[in-house]
């Protein structure tokens, strides 16, 4: 029996989807994304129409636009930016006969899409009968390539089934495809309306290149085709090319039962310095490397890359395949979000939609990084070179505000602050703590000394200066953070914000360690003396805030004074809220958007007691709506902390599934990077345990009683190694390396290749914590689990 819960099969190193439905297109067009990090290709079908949202995206590539206001102040940012939708290479259009291929029309006899998380390919399969009963079947295998960051290529096959046919495809290379805007802003559309003007473009044999900059930004880009055409004979080709669109056309009769088999090679490349001539140079370059390797060289390149990333960074979850098909799937994106990203961003949602206008968040450092980090280090690193390249506007923003150091933006494609709203803008300064923690945890897990001694020590020292600038001792001598916004969206400009404190703290500390570790860094960025005292002493001073009678911590001050939300008095059909309440309610009210106190358990883990743990978690369970995919994967690591694993394993479910089951109702937009990452981290730092406070690696692992068990590979100073939860007890292993020094509940232990399996003990937490009214995940019922289709299904 197949099932189709949400449209996609269960299955566990694949996401398949078995039919037509037209209406799911734009869901499924984001799921099945392609991307290196570099390009990204949206899973649109191979005709472009119909579709959902075409998108095609170079990481950095972007349109400059004026941020609108209707009341303009000092300081707001002038200029927003967007991500573009690049030229379109993934188009191959087929007519038979006299019919072209539509799946709105005809009947799609068989229709089959997959991901396949280990080739890193999206195939598919289509029966279709045309209006007039004309049978083929259409197969294309795509790929965007690992090993060869700006290639991406297409399989594509049609073959007759009843009789002998005439076949014409048109393979394109297609420019400011017409898009719907999503943005209300008539400004904004405008700008981004054929935002491609073209400079160059050239076809001969089965080749093409189209090159194109952009009105405002100036950005350049180049994207070129080749093609091999694999027929018996009889072919006739035509390729020209003009300002928007590249077009091979291959004509030929194939008879029934024969073949019609085209290669299409992608080369993009994007340059803001670089010359029309040097960019065409580039992709043409590039192209020749492809038909080099071949297709099957890149389809091998492709699996092997995939292989490594499996092996240091695979989860196994015995117990639940949706699950497990889920968690799979969130890696795969993430490394596709991160792997050769390159000094760029890596954005909200990744190259697999323009939701966010395609800017990069806090999601990055504090929900991406942590999985890269354990998993492909090397993209960790350069997500942080990136934000190191982007300085000079951080520091420029720090001074616009009257501020030192450097403040990094909210949400930005090249660094400068495009958040047009300061209260879940810019006074969210923790990103630029948070920026700092991915730091030191990339720092710790690799000891990567040139890029600690580099890049590392600018990012600690500026964002301390920020800091130190930003916050002020009060009478009683506490250094407060006054007037900031934490993670809690519902909750703005607001004063030390426990969570910001904490990391702002860890950030000073982190800045004066480094400076001392380094002697030349530290006068290389002019840190004397009485700087890194200062730092220091914030530190020391640093206000936490903490309500004795409550025995709570407010997750600003003065929170807990605020008013309750009314939750019984509001219906599911008024969520998210922002949508439907003023933010000036919603800030003076006691509703949290997402963990903020919760992240701060977390990721601060080693400044509160057990039992402040558990009585934070309980009190802000109460208020967190959940409006923001960013939450349930802290909910989850939290819960499996203070021991209620029935809670967490619902959490971890909703992080994992957020984008599979389009929990928000966005996914069309592009998936949820921080989301997905969330069910490493409900996995990993929830029933794992893992915890790196201090440098030092920890783990305390529990199994929630639905599933068999857990087994997951992380990556730390060079060592792979293995971690196996099983009910009572949990076994560790190197696969790869030296032996490391762990921690299993407290207890300190060495871990070599041999296995070494210490016990784990039960856990009553008591009465599981309550949400507010109809907020509570859903259970998730292990009688109803699905299960894996077979391969023959
Ligand atoms: C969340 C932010 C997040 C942003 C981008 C917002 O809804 O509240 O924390 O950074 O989305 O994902």
């Amino acid at each position: 029996m197949t099932e189709t819960l949400f449209g996609y099969e269960c299955s566990p190193w694949e996401l398949r989807w078995r039919g037509l439905d037209v209406d799911a297109l734009q869901r499924t067009e984001s799921a099945f994304a392609l991307s290196n990090g570099h390009i990204g290709l949206r899973g649109t079908l191979e005709e472009a129409e119909p579709r959902g949202l075409p998108g095609t995206y170079l990481n950095g590539f972007y349109e400059q636009h004026e941020l609108p206001y209707a009341e303009g102040g000092y300081g707001y940012p002038e200029e927003g930016q967007t991500v573009v939708n690049v030229t379109d290479g993934k188009i191959l259009r087929l007519l038979v006969e006299d019919e072209p291929l539509d799946m709105r029309y005809g009947t799609a006899l068989e229709h089959d899409r997959v991901l396949d998380f280990r080739s890193g390919t999206l195939t598919r399969s289509t029966e279709w009968s045309s209006p007039t009963g004309r049978r083929v079947r259409v197969k294309t295998e795509r790929l965007v390539s690992f090993t060869q960051r700006a290639i991406a290529a297409i399989r594509y096959e049609v073959e007759p089934l009843d009789e002998d046919l005439q076949l014409v495809v048109q393979s394109d290379l297609l420019a400011n495809e017409p898009i719907e805007s999503e943005t209300r802003d008539p400004r904004v559309a405008a700008a981004l309306d054929t935002p491609l003007v073209s400079q160059f473009n050239r076809a001969a044999n089965y080749q093409a290149v189209l090159v194109h900059q952009t009105r405002n930004s100036g950005l350049r880009m180049a994207a070129a085709m080749d093609h091999k055409i694999e027929v018996d004979d009889g072919i006739r080709t035509r390729i020209h090319s003009e300002d928007d669109l590249a077009r091979l056309t291959v004509a030929v009769d194939v008879p029934k039962g024969g073949r019609l088999r085209i290669t299409k090679f992608l080369a993009y490349g994007w340059s803001a310095q670089r010359s029309v001539p040097a960019l065409r140079a580039q992709v043409e370059a590039a192209l020749a490397g492809a038909r080099q390797t071949g297709w099957k060289g890149l389809i091998t390149e492709q699996r092997q890359y995939l292989d490594d990333f499996w092996a240091t960074s695979d989860i196994e979850i015995d117990g639940d395949p949706e699950l497990q098909q889920a968690v799979r799937f969130a890696l795969f994106h993430l490394l596709q979000a991160g792997a050769r990203g390159e000094q760029r961003a890596i954005a909200g949602k990744g190259l697999t939609g323009p939701g966010y206008d395609g800017h990069a968040f806090w999601d990055t450092e504090t929900f991406v990084l942590p999985v890269l980090t354990y998993t492909i280090p090397d993209a960790a690193r350069d997500a942080l070179s990136w934000r190191h390249s982007t300085m000079d506007k951080a520091r420029e923003r720090a001074t616009q505000l009257g501020l030192h150091g450097a403040a990094f933006p909210w949400r930005s494609i090249t660094g400068a602050e495009c958040s047009a709203y300061w209260p879940a803008g810019t006074a969210a300064f923790h990103v630029s703590a948070d920026i700092a923690d991915a730091v030191q945890r990339y720092v710790n897990a690799t000891e990567d000394e040139d890029f600690e001694r580099g890049c590392g020590a600018e990012l600690l020292v500026e964002t301390a200066r920020l800091w130190a600038s930003l916050g002020h001792y009060d009478r009683h001598g506490h250094f407060r953070i006054d007037g900031v916004t934490g993670p809690d969206e519902y909750s703005a400009v607001a004063d030390n914000n426990v969570y910001t404190n904490l990391m702002a703290r860890r950030n000073l500390i982190a800045a004066a360690q480094v400076c001392e570790k380094y002697p030349d860094a530290r006068q290389q960025f002019e840190v004397d003396v009485a700087e890194l005292d200062s730092w220091r002493s914030a530190a020391d001073a640093m206000f936490l805030p903490y309500n004795q009678e409550l025995g709570v911590h407010p997750q600003s001050e003065g929170f807990l004074e605020h008013d309750e939300w009314d939750y019984k008095g509001t219906g599911p059909a008024f969520y998210p809220l922002l949508l439907n309440y003023p933010y000036f309610d919603l800030y003076r009210k006691q509703v949290v958007k997402q963990a903020d106190l919760v992240l701060a358990l977390h990721l601060c883990g080693d400044s509160f007691s057990p039992e402040e743990k558990a009585r934070d978690f309980a009190y802000y369970e109460a208020r967190t709506v959940r409006d923001s995919s960013l939450s349930a994967g802290t909910q989850a690591v939290i819960a499996a902390e203070v021991g209620h694993l029935d809670l967490a394993y619902d959490y971890l479910a909703e992080a994992a599934l957020t984008d599979l089951q389009d929990v928000h109702n966005n996914v069309r937009n592009g998936l949820h990077m921080a989301s997905l990452a969330g069910a490493w981290q409900g996995t990993v730092a929830g029933f794992g345990g893992l915890r790196d406070h201090g440098g030092q690696l920890s783990f305390a692992p529990r199994l929630p009683r639905q599933l068999g068990g857990i087994t997951f590979r992380l990556a730390f100073r060079g060592t792979r190694f293995q971690v196996s939860i099983r009910p009572g007890e949990a076994t560790y292993h190197v696969l790869e390396g030296d032996p490391l020094e762990l921690v299993h509940h407290g207890e300190r232990f060495t871990v070599t290749t041999d296995p070494v399996t210490l016990p784990i003990a039960d856990v009553d937490a008591g009465t599981p914590p309550v949400q507010p009214y109809g907020r509570a995940p859903q259970r998730r019922d292990s009688s109803k689990l699905r299960q894996f289709v077979s391969p023959e299904a």
